[in-house]
């Protein structure tokens, strides 16, 4: 992916980081989009460019289509159009669903799935004009197998996936891929939280019997993201020490 342009949003922390360095070790021009961690994303930005890659990172929020008009300007404006789409932004807002707040469904729909959407709406005209495009999708093992206190989760990594296959269909024919990577428990600041008990009961699940590590899920997305990718789309690939096997 020699001096392809990519873009890895919430690329400052966790996962994203892990994708943002990997994809610059492949020889891309990484764009990194984070919500208010500066120094996280300036942190990142660091290390792809140890990586020997240009790096530019971007405010904004990827469920507001105000800012992701902004963010696709700004990264056209420094490097030229995204080739490389990776949708990894994502949050949690967990609770057991007699519980559950409209904003709790709401804000976490609004970012892992409409932010997915609408990045990968504001790229997908210039990957149609280049007739070459590769959009990797970040869904979850929980999109898959549903998990309690997770539904809005859950839902939105599942309608990711949908998503995903839409799109491969419409753009299958133009030289672009889209394909959903879906990680099992990996340990970021979004999991960190979780109490050991939790932790220890996931782990059950997973044969394994270790968690994931960001760069792991990073090679699975390297993979989709390359040239060699090109007979794979409308996928979701479970990276997740064989919690799903499909
Ligand atoms: N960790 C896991 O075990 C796991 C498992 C399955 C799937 N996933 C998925 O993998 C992806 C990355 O997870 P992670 O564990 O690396 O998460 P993380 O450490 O919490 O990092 C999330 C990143 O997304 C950014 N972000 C969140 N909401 C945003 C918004 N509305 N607009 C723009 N950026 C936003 C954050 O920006 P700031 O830094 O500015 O806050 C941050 O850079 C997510 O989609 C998550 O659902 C994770």
């Amino acid at each position: 992916m020699e001096g392809r342009v990519a873009l890895v949003t919430g690329g400052g922390r966790g996962i994203g980081r892990a994708i943002a360095v990997r994809l610059a070790q492949e020889g891309a021009k990484v764009a990194i989009s984070y919500r208010s961690n500066a120094a996280a994303a300036g942190e990142t930005a660091e290390l792809v460019r140890k990586a020997g890659a240009g790096c530019e990172t971007f405010k904004g929020d990827v469920a507001s289509s105000e800012d992701v008009e902004a963010l696709m300007k700004g990264v056209g404006g420094a490097f030229g159009p995204v080739e490389i789409l990776v949708n990894n932004a994502g949050m949690t807002r967990d609770n057991i669903l007699l519980r559950m707040k409209d904003d709790e469904f709401e804000e976490v729909l609004a970012t892992n799935l409409k932010g997915t959407y609408l990045c990968t709406r504001a790229v997908l005209r210039g990957m149609v004009r280049a007739r070459w495009g590769r959009i990797v999708n970040i869904s979850s093992v929980v999109g898959l197998l549903g998990n309690a206190g997770q539904a809005n989760y859950a839902a939105s990594k599942a309608g990711m996936i949908g998503f995903t296959k839409s799109v491969a269909r419409e753009v299958a024919g133009r030289g672009i891929t889209a394909n959903a990577v879906a990680p099992g428990y990996v340990e970021t600041e979004l999991t960190g939280a979780l109490p050991e008990n939790v932790k220890e009961r996931i782990l059950g699940q997973v044969p394994v019997g270790r968690f994931g590590e960001p760069e792991e899920i990073a090679e699975v997305v390297a993979f989709l993201a390359g040239e060699r990718a090109a007979y794979v789309t409308g996928q979701t690939i479970a990276v997740d020490g064989g919690m799903v096997m499909q």
